[in-house]
């Protein structure tokens, strides 16, 4: 190989940088879609045939080398339309369950090979220590041990017992290492306030409390790790040679290839890119992923090993990493995507599941006079909030786009719709997006008013440092629609779409019934299966609930409104 084809291997482009000629005439190893990077037209097939131009392309230079394709495929492969999206991982810490974790690996992968990608940036086997991080809801959990046996699990259904089976996918676990104990107000990236800040701990704790995850990631057969924008103590991951190389490389044994995070190199030293590559790369990083300028990054190394200061041996490190992992996968045999898998998107089974995973995500906090489960017979029942009858809401963040937004961004089931079909014909059920309202009386001049009021409450789509919020209060629209619930009905529940706890002291004072749905995707119906009793609520909450934001970092603290662990559960009895 020559020295090109090699840092070529070491390149990870976004595919809205280059276009399939270049990556022949650069011996490009890699090429990934960012989050929401979907062909023109969003549909399976269209993905088969970006992903596949790609890969040809790569098969027409010198050695003919397959290309690494990625995505975020994070809560399903969710950059897909009409792809089955899974609850985010706080809601699947909630479940406590590894085996459905692998089962949700298990068809992700199958549809992440479907559209003919084998390279997935997940999970994300973080372990958040402050909620007001805009990617609490990327964990599992706060607590070390969950996020290790759940992170381990998810890895091994995506990655199946033989990688180089086609309908198994490279998994990457990230962000490494300590990127959920970031201190808020120490992140120098725009206006993020703790995303990808410093991670201001010692040595053991780094080690207790971070590290794990990866040693099961590692034990569970992770080959590719995605290294973390945060510092530790001041210095970038991405610049961290002894936590890198002496200790994941070293001392835990990771044999697969170190990939960065976007464009993350070039934070190291912003005055000085040359010194940024040549940092990274001796620090252990093996590829780059670049997502613009890959030209710099090719001549800025190739520069950099001809004047010495990035030594061949480390070169050849690297492409051995990438290269093995490449044979791994068995891409050499089966670089093309395979149609015939197309109809494995979006597949009932997928959706079944998916629908399992938010029963089981469910937290049920408040439970007065056994007010769950209602009665499907209930004669008249108001349900309000935006966020009741919105995919793009319940899916949250990482959803279609980067940031996911609200409304009918893909196919799926709001939580409305599943109330709706749940619900006796008799049942009379009326939707309001505020919850407003009009009396209507009967025969007599009582105005009547609803059995039980259902408010969906919540947060808006986000995602990163763009969720970095330091209030975690429900904005005055939703308390809005709690009140006026409150006044016209009976018994009053209230559903919470999240991606992290938040301060509900009065709303929770308020409800009859309180329930912690997370962001639970596009089977919106798993909710209304435990409001109705199809199933039993089981969700334990992976992360402390805090009563006021003062005792934040909330991990651990004393005294919080809900501890870790905490769910009530729903009787077996019918009402
Ligand atoms: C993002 C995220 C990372 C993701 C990568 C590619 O900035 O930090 O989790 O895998 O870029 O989309």
């Amino acid at each position: 190989m020559t020295l090109a084809e090699k840092i070529g291997q070491m390149t990870l482009v976004e595919k809205n940088s280059i276009n399939p000629e270049d990556v022949t005439a650069n011996d490009i190893g890699a090429v990934l879609s960012g989050g929401g990077g979907s062909p023109s037209k969003n549909s399976p097939e269209a993905w088969v045939e970006m992903v596949g131009g790609y890969q040809e392309a790569a098969l027409q230079s010198r050695l003919g080398i397959p290309l690494l394709y990625g995505v975020d495929a994070v809560h399903g492969h969710n950059n897909v339309k009409g792809a089955a999206i899974f609850p985010h991982n706080i809601g699947l810490g909630a479940t406590q369950n590894p085996e459905l974790l692998e089962q949700i690996g298990r068809a992700t992968a199958v549809e992440v090979t479907a559209t003919g990608i084998d390279w997935n940036y997940a999970p994300a086997v973080t372990v958040p220590q402050d909620i007001r991080w805009g990617r609490t809801y990327e964990g599992y959990s706060e607590d070390t041990e969950l996020v290790s046996v759940l992170g381990a699990a998810y890895l091994e259904g995506l990655q199946g017992g033989d990688l180089s089976d086609p309908q198994t996918v490279l998994a990457t676990p990230k962000h490494f290492v300590g990127d959920g104990g970031t201190t808020w107000g120490s992140s120098n990236t725009g206006d993020y306030q703790i995303d990808q800040g410093d991670t201001q701990i010692d040595e053991a704790t780094l080690r207790a409390v971070h590290l794990p995850p990866y040693q099961a990631a590692i034990e569970a057969g992770a080959q590719s790790i995605m290294v973390s924008f945060s510092s530790w103590n001041g210095t970038k991951m991405h610049a961290q040679q002894y936590l890198l190389t002496a200790v994941l490389k070293g001392e835990l044994g990771f044999a697969g290839f170190l990939v960065s995070d976007w464009e993350a190199v070039d934070q190291i030293n912003p005055n000085d890119y040359y010194d940024s590559v040549v940092t990274a790369i001796n620090a252990g990083i093996d590829m780059n992923m670049v997502p613009h300028n890959y030209e710099r990054f090719v001549s800025t190394l190739t520069h950099a090993v001809e004047k010495g200061d990035v030594s061949q041996e480390r070169i050849d490190d690297a492409v051995r990493r990438i290269l093995t992992v490449k044979f791994a996968l068995g891409l050499f045999e089966r670089p093309l995507p395979n149609p015939d898998h197309l109809t494995q998107v979006g597949t009932d089974a997928h959706l079944d599941l998916a629908r399992e995973a938010v029963r089981q995500s469910l937290v049920l906090l408040k439970n007065d006079d056994d007010t769950l489960p209602l009665s499907k017979e209930t004669p008249l029942i108001f349900v309000g909030g935006e966020a009741a009858d919105d995919i793009g809401i319940q899916s949250g963040g990482w959803t279609i786009e980067w940031q996911g937004k609200a409304g009918n961004i893909t196919p799926g089931t709001t939580i409305l719709e599943g109330i709706e079909a749940a619900v006796s014909e008799d049942t009379n059920v009326r939707f309001n997006r505020i919850g407003r309202f009009e009396r209507i009386t009967d025969a007599g001049d009582n105005p009547a008013i609803a059995d039980v009021g259902i408010a969906v409450v919540g947060e808006r789509p986000y995602a990163e440092g763009v969720g970095d919020n330091a209030d975690l209060i429900l904005a005055d629209g939703e308390l809005a629609v709690i009140d006026r619930l409150r006044e016209s009905s009976e018994r009053l529940v209230i559903i919470l779409i999240s991606g992290r706890p938040l301060i509900i002291n009065e709303p929770l004072e308020t409800a009859d019934a309180f329930v912690a749905a997370w962001l639970p995707g596009t089977e919106g119906a798993g909710v209304a299966d435990l409001l109705f009793g199809e199933a039993l609520f089981s969700g334990k909450l992976p992360y402390t609930w805090p009563r006021d934001i003062i005792q934040l970092p909330a991990a651990g603290i004393e005294d919080p409104l809900f501890p870790l662990g905490f769910g009530l559960e729903t009787q077996t009895e019918d009402k």
